[in-house]
């Protein structure tokens, strides 16, 4: 399974260590026993105090995945074998370019936070930002601004499996320079959707002295900047294939801020076990709505069964001096339709 690229490790031992199951976590997971290729393992060896930060950075995206595609018919389900991400990380389609995108950011996210909560020495605020006199909008830097260029350089090196230059010329990608490409596009969202924050200080909120720092947006944030980049992947052509090239691929560089892919996606609708596909039958879907969690697009025209179920609730709850909230329970019937 490669949780990383490059990391051939079992599903199950990484679908535990990211806490995706609810199986016990192995007892010391360390360097030597986790689920990296040799050359991550001695990155991991040569910086240890990395491993909360790779741990939080992977479930951090396999969260955001799933939360952003919930309501789509790839729900980024991570499966038992052969990987966590299955099938969806070897087909160069725009799903591996979110997954790819999505873990080293990530990974970026993770670092850059532990690097400002000062639990590293190697790294910390960005310097550059800090201090220094007024300027002329009244406020200065201050605080601890989000260096991101530590995660950045860490993100590079841990996911970036020594693939060579990626190259626009000489006749297309291959899947290891798309997924590198789509890495890079993923560090890139970390910078792109950062924000500045300040605070006013002074009498009474006067904002008399105003502070600034930088600050790198929530995961979910950057999770919908992913999302968009997704839907407007762009086509790319395959070296492997030689000259079958398609007529509607781009022969342009692309931007490296664009998701690539090299194949298109398949429509998910029905299960295909051999490519790890779970289909879209069993899913629950909205009657009403014309997005794609309508029943409509997320069961492919195949129609849906209805069924009524009970919702029992706390309600009409009333504070009840000193100190207690007393609530009735409330039934209700809804239908739920799920996809045939
Ligand atoms: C994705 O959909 C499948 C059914 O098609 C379901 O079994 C699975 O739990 C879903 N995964 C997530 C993360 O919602
Ligand atoms: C930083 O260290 C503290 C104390 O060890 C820990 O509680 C916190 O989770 C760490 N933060 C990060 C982002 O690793
Ligand atoms: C390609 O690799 C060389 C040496 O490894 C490096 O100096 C150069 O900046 C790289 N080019 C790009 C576009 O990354
Ligand atoms: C179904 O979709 C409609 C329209 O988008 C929305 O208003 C409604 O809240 C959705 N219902 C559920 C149960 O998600």
């Amino acid at each position: 399974m490669t949780i990383f690229p490059g990391t051939v490790i079992r599903a199950a031992v990484l679908r535990r260590w990211l806490g995706v199951t609810s199986a016990a976590v192995p007892e010391k997971l360390g360097c030597p026993n986790l689920p990296l290729s040799p050359r991550q393992r001695e990155l991991c060896r040569k910086k240890p105090f990395l491993l909360p930060s790779i741990q939080d950075g992977a479930r951090l995206a396999v969260a955001e995945c799933q939360s952003q595609f919930r309501y789509e018919r790839w729900n980024c389900s991570t499966s038992e074998e052969p990987s966590v991400f299955g099938y969806e990380l070897t087909t160069g389609t725009k799903e591996t370019a979110f997954i790819y995108a999505v873990m080293a950011a990530g990974l970026v996210h993770a670092v850059t936070r532990s690097c400002s909560q000062g639990n590293m020495t190697e790294c910390g605020c960005d310097a550059r930002l800090q201090g220094g006199s007024p300027s002329a909008g009244g406020w200065h830097w201050g605080g601890c601004s989000d260096h991101i260029q530590y995660g950045t350089w860490f993100s590079r090196k841990f996911i970036d499996n020594g693939v060579k230059n990626v190259s626009t010329t000489g006749g297309g990608y291959t899947l290891a320079t798309m997924n590198q490409h789509n890495s890079e596009a993923g560090r890139q969202a970390i910078e792109r959707t950062m924000a500045t924050d300040c605070r006013c200080h002074g009498v009474s909120g006067s904002c008399a002295v105003k502070t600034c720092w930088r600050t790198m947006a929530a995961f979910d944030r950057v999770g919908v900047y992913l999302k968009e980049r997704y839907e407007r992947s762009v086509q790319v052509s395959d070296r492997s294939r030689g000259k079958t090239k398609r007529k509607d691929q781009r022969r342009l560089p692309v931007d490296k801020h664009q998701f690539i892919f090299l194949n298109k996606s398949p429509n998910y609708c029905l299960e295909d076990r051999r490519r790890g596909i779970t289909g879209t039958r069993g899913r629950r879907c909205n009657r009403t709505s014309t997005g794609p969690d309508g029943c409509n697009l997320l069961c492919c025209g195949r129609g849906y069964n209805t069924h009524v179920v009970r919702h029992v609730q706390r309600c009409e709850c009333k504070f009840v001096w000193c100190c207690f909230v007393r609530c009735r329970r409330c039934e209700s019937m809804n239908d739920m339709h799920t996809c045939k």
